[in-house]
């Protein structure tokens, strides 16, 4: 009993935890089926078997995500009533098996051949499965083969390749020379589940107190594609209406019940203090601003009012409580049977995140006091597009300043000043160009919003007019637990000709940046970090970007010092290295060619780490 017991024990905790997911494919697919008799089957699984004789082999592509251990389950066909011999070979000389079966009851008796013995590991990748029939054997009729393979992040569209995924990616150290007492970064797992495409779900700081250079290199993916897919997917995406509240078929009189929606009510109170018949409708509604990374308490409003009909004039004045808490001037508005629908415009800023926000809608009439309502509702003011000003421009150069009507961070803006002299202020967010040699072209490498993101791109190649950013990296100090983490830059200073620049925060920190882009690469080398927040509890950068499942993706795979590769999306808590690629290793239909981005410690300055060690009592 006791010898029983300890072997349940020991089995249960030594057992690895291995995912193994169970995949079918079909024998005829688009492809077989030209080259192949297709059988119509009553219990072949899918009602069709593919005829595979001596001289017609069957070969089926399959792909698998990562390097991992492929298992045949089962191989099932049938044959008419003779002998039947076949070979089944993985990448043209694996053998996995040799099957002999005697007649049976012809090709609707299917025959499962159950686990095949042989097993290999394989790289990610491409791969072929063959069937030879035998000389002298019956010809067969494959139905489907089962796999097993020992990958939790496996997926149908890559066994068929419809995904295609490479092995390991190599990203060489970019200062391998540095020494062991260059203290290491630990980026931490901050990253979200997401089903749309446009939501920064890969959240990734990187902390090191003591960092004093690093920089920052933009590739073109390591896997092979030549589709420039560059354009957004908002399947999935959360809708985002421009309508922030609507109230529909209601009667505003004393004796309204509160009506109350999602994030908003209305209120009914009746004015005993003036000689006409008035209704006060106060509405009171709560919107979402930057805490939530969001614009809605921001952005300036049109406000709807619509009546049912009326009989006789009826007037309404609008007043609204201001961020201050004051009450806005009267706006007042004359509706009749000719003019039943109004609007009020609302301006920007006027409304304050997280607390309730008032309207109140005072309707005055001679004789009615019940005023039936078609709809009163508050929309976002219309977007006005971007402004953009090119204020630098030679033959190696090319900067342009855009001032975003309203930016998430508004009314905050950044002030870039140049080495001639310029300047421009109220500006978003910056962009540089550089020439591209074989066309008298320039194409964008480099993009610097004020709330600290920066996007860098390779030079678009040869046949390709521009590629896609993807993955970005906030530079500076940001708060590590915000949704949507940022900075705040208030200056930048830039010598346009040495691609060089100097970035001020409104925390009063700042760094220099140098950029350098060639036909390999765009990269960005970070110095003269001069930071004011705590290095040990606010990172120095954050990675950005997206990940939806396999194939869907701005980035899927961080390698630690060209050695350790690990998911973007597992739950590895904290890891500690010099140089961080993150990188996709499955082609993705998003944003295809959008660069894989490395990040590597240049240098680091043992005393700050020292200085900031608190004091021991003796
Ligand atoms: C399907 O297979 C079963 C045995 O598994 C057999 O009894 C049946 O006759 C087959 N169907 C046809 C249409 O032959
Ligand atoms: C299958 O084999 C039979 C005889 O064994 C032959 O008559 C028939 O043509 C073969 N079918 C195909 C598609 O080759
Ligand atoms: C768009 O994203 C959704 C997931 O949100 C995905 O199912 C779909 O395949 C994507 N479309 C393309 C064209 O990649
Ligand atoms: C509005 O209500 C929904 C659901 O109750 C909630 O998730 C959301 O955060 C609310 N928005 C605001 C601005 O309060
Ligand atoms: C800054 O830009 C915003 C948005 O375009 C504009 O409303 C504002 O007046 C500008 N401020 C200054 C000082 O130019
Ligand atoms: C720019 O990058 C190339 C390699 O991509 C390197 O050889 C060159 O030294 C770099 N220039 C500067 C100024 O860093």
């Amino acid at each position: 009993m006791e010898g029983k017991k300890l072997i349940l024990l020991l089995f249960t905790m030594f057992v690895p935890l291995v995912f193994t997911k169970t995949f079918i494919l079909q024998a005829d697919n688009s492809r077989t089926r030209e080259n192949h008799v297709v059988l119509n089957l009553a219990n072949a699984s899918n009602g069709n078997a593919l005829m595979v004789t001596e001289i017609e082999p069957l070969s089926i592509n399959f792909c698998i995500r990562e390097k991992t251990t492929v298992r045949l389950n089962n191989f099932r066909f049938s044959s008419d009533n003779s002998n039947a011999l076949f070979t089944v070979n993985l990448d043209h000389g694996y053998w996995l098996g040799t099957y002999y079966s005697p007649p049976r009851g012809g090709r609707e008796d299917f025959i499962n051949t159950g686990k095949f013995p042989r097993v290999y590991t394989f790289d990610a990748g491409w791969h072929v499965l063959k069937v030879d029939v035998r000389p002298g054997s019956a010809n067969i009729s494959v139905d489907n083969i089962e796999f097993d393979i020992d990958d939790e992040r496996m997926n149908l569209e890559i066994l068929q390749c419809t995904i295609m995924c490479i092995p390991e990616a190599n990203f060489g150290v970019r200062r391998p020379t540095l020494t062991s007492n260059t203290e290491s970064a630990v980026i931490t797992q901050q990253s979200f589940d997401t089903k749309c495409a446009e939501v920064d779900n890969v959240n990734v700081p990187m902390y090191n107190p003591a960092v004093s250079q690093f920089l920052i290199t933009a590739t073109l993916p390591q896997y092979k594609s030549f589709a420039n897919r560059r354009h957004d997917n908002l399947t999935n995406c959360p809708h985002l209406p421009p309508q922030l509240w609507r109230f529909s078929d209601f009667t505003a009189s004393s004796d309204t019940a509160d009506i109350r929606g999602q994030n908003s009510s209305l209120m009914f109170i009746s004015n005993q203090f003036n000689s006409r018949k008035s209704i006060a409708v106060i509405a009171s509604f709560k919107l979402e601003g930057e805490k939530e990374g969001s614009i809605d308490s921001k952005i300036g409003n049109e406000l709807y009012l619509r009546f049912k009909n009326l009989n006789v004039p009826v007037t309404v004045m609008m007043q609204y409580r201001d961020n201050t808490g004051r009450l806005s001037e009267p706006s007042v508005r004359t509706f009749d049977q000719h003019t039943l629908e109004q609007m009020w415009t609302i301006p920007d800023f006027t409304w304050i995140e997280d607390t309730d926000n008032y309207i109140v809608l005072s309707m005055e009439a001679d004789v009615i006091i019940k005023f039936e309502v078609d709809y009163l509702q508050l929309l976002k003011r219309p977007m006005v597009p971007d402004e953009v000003s090119t204020i630098y421009r030679s033959d190696d150069v090319i900067i342009e300043a855009v001032n975003v009507q309203l930016s998430w961070l508004a009314p905050k803006t950044m002030t870039v000043r140049l080495s001639n002299g310029g300047i421009a202020e109220n500006i978003t967010f910056i962009r540089i160009y550089r020439p591209i040699p074989w066309n008298n072209g320039y194409a964008q490498v480099f993009v610097l919003y004020n709330d600290g993101n920066v996007r860098l791109l390779p030079t678009a190649p040869d046949g390709t007019d521009w590629i896609p950013f993807g993955t970005s990296v906030i530079i500076g100090q940001t708060k590590a637990d915000r949704v949507r983490p940022y900075t705040v830059i208030t200056q930048v200073d830039i010598i346009p000709e040495r691609w060089q620049m100097k970035v001020y925060y409104e925390d009063g920190s700042s760094v220099k940046m140098s950029l350098n882009s060639t036909n390999e690469e765009t990269q960005l080398f970070v110095s003269d970090i001069d930071f004011m927040q705590d290095r040990f509890t606010h990172p120095f950068a954050t990675i950005r970007s997206m990940y939806v499942d396999e194939g869907n993706t701005d980035v899927d795979s961080v390698k630690i010092d060209n050695k350790d590769t690990y998911h973007i999306m597992d739950q590895w808590g904290s890891l500690t290295g010099r140089s961080f690629a993150f990188h996709r290793r499955c082609i993705s239909t998003h944003l295809t060619l959008s660069p894989d981005i490395q990040i590597d410690l240049l240098e680091t300055n043992q005393a700050m780490t020292t200085a900031t060690v608190p004091p021991t009592n003796i």
